[in-house]
């Protein structure tokens, strides 16, 4: 047996550790090959972008961020962009990445990627490619698993920098507003926002009122805390407005959300009388090394996927439910966003505690 592995979308805390994870259990317990495939599917197009992997090779790499095997959010084989005459058009390669998955001996491809890497396997799948999934993002928002690796640790990264944040608010009798990042959903800074004790949340699944936002900063002022935290999730909306957002980007066309921060502050500014600053926290969120939970949950994930090869089971992706590891089909693992309840338990201790959701 020879397997192949390849990280695709944006980089997240723990990806190195599944590397880990799949490449020792593969060798290890059965007694396969592991080819790493580099620069995400790209490597799949590209010639020259495959590495032997066994446990010599990836030593140390547990507790290291990013991934060896490198990313890339421009691979997308079905959709890739190419020059002819002068002019970039996106092209079908999808048959030479199945070429080329035949060509280097594989018998299964684990593909460890967000929705946009696991809906590029899923068509891979049903194109007769044995492929397998391992959920990645540090936005959480996968709806079949409870937990996405990287999470955790983004969370834990945006805790100690509202830590931080707090003393100099504090000293300078400031409202500070801190934008993280969560893409279209507020799981990093509702977590965050909780546990690194912010005044205000916001999230995209609550449309914002800045009144009551400035009301509550009011009446801190009035009690005697002169200070304010407001993390501000990147997606979150204001009543009747829309998501705020920096364009395209240009590999891979997806929209770039950004600047929620600095407006939330201007209009705090406008309406309050005290100096506010705004912190916009960004791939700080992703960088660096997984914490032990995520070490943990991505040596879990790095296993079942090989498990899941051996029995066979391909066009799935491994999942976390409650403390044990499952798996879903890709067509499952894609369907739907996952998104935090405005009414459930979460937001409601944060309101309970006198969090203001800006409602
Ligand atoms: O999906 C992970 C994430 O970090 C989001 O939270 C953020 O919106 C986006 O990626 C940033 O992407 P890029 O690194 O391409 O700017």
């Amino acid at each position: 047996m020879k397997i192949g592995i390849l990280t695709g979308g944006g980089d997240c805390p723990g990806l190195n550790a599944v590397i880990r994870g799949v490449v020792k259990t593969a060798c290890k317990k059965y007694n396969w090959d592991c080819l790493g495939i580099e620069s995400g599917f790209e490597g799949l197009i590209l010639e020259g972008h495959t590495r032997e992997l066994n446990p010599y090779r990836i030593r140390g790499i547990l507790p290291i961020g990013g991934t060896i095997l490198w990313s890339s959010n421009k691979g997308d084989p079905f959709n890739y962009p190419q020059e002819e005459n002068g002019k970039v058009v996106k092209k079908d390669l999808s048959g030479r990445a199945m070429e080329k998955f035949k060509d280097l001996g594989l018998n299964a491809l684990i593909v460890v990627g967000g929705d946009g890497t696991m809906t590029i396997a899923n068509k891979f799948y049903k194109m007769g490619m044995p492929v397998i999934g391992v959920p990645k993002t540090i936005d959480n928002d996968l709806m079949s698993t409870d937990l996405t690796f990287g999470f955790s640790t983004a969370v834990e990264t945006a805790t100690y920098a509202l830590d931080k944040l707090h003393t100099t608010a504090a000293s300078h009798k400031r409202v500070i507003v801190v934008e993280l990042m969560g893409r279209y959903v507020g799981w990093i800074a509702l977590h965050s926002g909780i546990s690194g004790g912010a005044d205000c949340i916001l999230i995209p699944e609550i449309l914002f009122d800045i009144d009551k936002v400035c009301e509550h900063i009011k009446g801190r002022v009035k009690q005697g805390s002169s200070f304010s935290i407001v993390v501000v999730s990147e997606g979150a909306k204001p009543l009747g407005g829309s998501v705020t957002a920096l364009g395209l980007d240009k590999s891979s066309g997806v929209e770039r959300l950004g600047g929620i921060g600095e407006k939330v502050a201007k209009w705090i500014e406008g309406k309050v009388d005290v100096d506010v600053r705004t912190t916009v926290l960004g791939h700080i969120q992703r960088g660096g090394g997984p914490n032990s939970f995520d070490r943990i949950l991505s040596t879990r994930f790095g296993y079942e996927a090989v498990e899941l090869i051996k029995e066979g089971r391909f066009g799935r992706m491994v999942c976390l439910k409650g403390q044990d590891i499952e798996s879903v089909t890709l067509d499952d693992a894609i369907a739907k966003q996952k998104a935090i309840d405005p009414d459930g338990s979460i937001v409601k201790t944060a309101e309970a505690i006198g969090i203001c959701m800006g409602r």
